[in-house]
């Protein structure tokens, strides 16, 4: 990387709100099979799958906004490349939620983000009922595409139209509408013969409930569970995601507290109800792994470093101490009751940094410990390299080096030499989470593509950029026939699983 740095220069260009924010529209229409015509770079014929993407899509209904976007109700893109040629389907999740809203138009549900039913305290109190969204993350599971959110059960999809097939109990596995997360792992290196996806569902109160589930993704039982197992841990535990080594499945629980009353009071979202305690300590929950040396052992608990985590990068062991990326807040970022989300203040909201805990099992301690200081988020590895030791990642950063504000820029950092490449969109564009498609058969950890959808604030509308993950040029664009709101998770299925 070293004759690339002369690149690692980023303008300090400001951003202009409303180009952001010019993102946040409802999603009018449903396309499918739509070909895209390549606006930029050239085409890339060995690039075989579908690039599934998931987020909010309606943001407002009869004159009401949401208070926050976490509360739309999910949207799949597909972009599917065969051969050179590329084509594009969206579809919203007909969840129930989603279906009697649109037939009257109004929110008639309440969201864990903060959106209120109209009519105030007196129409919102007592009203506990939660919409399913479905509108985190999109994964293949056996023949099944799953629409994820994680304080319900998973909505399966037809992977080829994203028409809604219904919530699903996974083959049994779950009860209907049963707590699913919305951050699986597909793990090439476990022991079990077959890839695997691997995931996690959480009851939580005063003591919570994990449930640890590891299915079959590949071969001829794909899509069969092959472990399940529950552990209960002391206390509230809000989360989102979680980490895999080989032996491993690490929870951070975050030492933060749930006070539920301006929420039955109709005051508040159930999210908007949590905070930091200062007074509590953060825990690593870690967890032996049913595939693992390590099956049947008890969790091992460690205190964890003071700060708010969502996403962890990836994970990996060396001897008895497991290595964890994860991305840190100083404290878990809201939208306050009279803020308008579309116009908070990025100075006083809470960034993204990326860190590095080293967890020592044996002395049962752990050390943090900074990798870079600019504000990120949606960090991810290569895939193939999930659970083991990655010298690389590739995430969403900010254009400036200091301070927050919207995610512009591309960032590709060697986590060992603390290199750093960057591709940017700014000062028009947005970017989201990027997803790396290894180079089929390639021996480089870095060699592969980043698919990335944009917001583009110039001709206000959606792009496709593919950049090459090794050196971050791009390749090609597509400019895409719907505006797509700044959105979550997503991930790549390669075209023998279609
Ligand atoms: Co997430």
């Amino acid at each position: 990387m070293t004759s690339l740095q002369e690149k690692n220069i980023l303008n300090n260009q400001v951003f202009d709100k409303a180009d952001w924010s010019s993102a946040y529209q409802n999603v009018e229409v449903e396309l499918e099979n739509q070909s895209l015509k390549i606006s930029k770079g050239n085409i890339i014929p060995e690039l075989n799958g579908t690039l599934f993407r998931n987020g909010p899509g309606i943001l407002e209904r009869d004159g009401q906004w949401l208070h926050h976007p976490f509360d739309g109700d999910g949207m799949i893109t597909a972009i599917k490349f065969k051969n050179g040629k590329a084509s594009f389907t969206n579809k919203f999740v007909k969840t129930e939620g989603f279906l009697k809203e649109q037939n009257v138009n109004k929110f008639i549900y309440r969201g864990v983000f903060g959106t209120q039913k109209k009519g105030g305290v007196i129409n919102n109190a007592f009203n506990l009922k939660l919409k399913n969204i479905a509108n985190t993350h999109v994964i293949k599971l056996g023949d099944e595409l799953l629409a994820l959110w994680e304080a319900a059960g998973p909505h399966s999809l037809d992977p080829n139209n994203l028409e809604t097939n219904g919530l699903t109990t996974l083959k049994g596995v779950l009860k209907k509408n049963e707590a699913f997360s919305a951050h699986p792992k597909v793990d090439f290196n476990s022991n079990s013969a077959d890839e695997v996806l691997i995931t996690f569902g959480v009851q939580t109160g005063p003591t919570s409930t994990i449930r640890l589930m590891e299915f079959s993704n590949s071969g001829k039982n794909s899509g069969q569970i092959l472990f399940d197992r529950k552990y209960k841990l002391k206390g509230f535990a809000f989360l989102h995601d979680f980490a895999i080594t080989t032996n491993w499945a690490i929870f951070l629980q975050n030492a933060i507290d749930f006070n539920p009353l301006p929420f039955v009071m109709g005051q508040k979202g159930a999210a908007q109800c949590l905070k930091s305690n200062p007074k509590k300590t953060a825990k690593f929950f870690i967890v032996p792994r049913d595939s693992g040396l390590f099956r049947g052992q008890p969790p091992i608990i460690i205190d964890a470093p003071e700060g708010f985590v969502f996403h962890h990068v990836n994970a990996y062991e060396n001897d008895s101490n497991i290595i964890l990326d994860s991305i840190f807040y100083d404290d878990f970022p809201s939208v306050g009751p009279d803020e308008d989300f579309r116009n908070i203040d990025f100075d006083n909201y809470p960034a993204g940094k990326l860190k590095r805990s080293l967890i020592d099992l044996k002395g049962k301690s752990s050390k943090l410990v900074s990798i870079s200081n600019q504000t990120c988020e949606f960090a991810v590895t290569n895939p193939n390299f999930l659970g083991i030791k990655s010298n690389y990642s590739w995430m969403a950063c900010t254009e400036r080096k200091t301070g927050n504000a919207p995610l512009q820029a591309i960032k590709k950092i060697n986590l060992e030499t603390k290199e750093e490449l960057f591709w940017s969109a700014a000062p028009k564009g947005f970017v989201s989470e990027p997803i790396m498609v290894p180079k089929e058969g390639s021996k480089y950890e870095d060699e592969g593509y980043l698919l990335i959808l944009i917001w583009n604030g110039s001709r206000r509308g959606s792009d496709l950029i593919i950049l090459n993950s090794s050196n971050l040029e791009e390749l090609a664009t597509y400019e895409l026939p719907i505006n797509i709101p700044h959105g979550l998770h997503g991930s790549w299925a390669n075209e023998k699983l279609i």
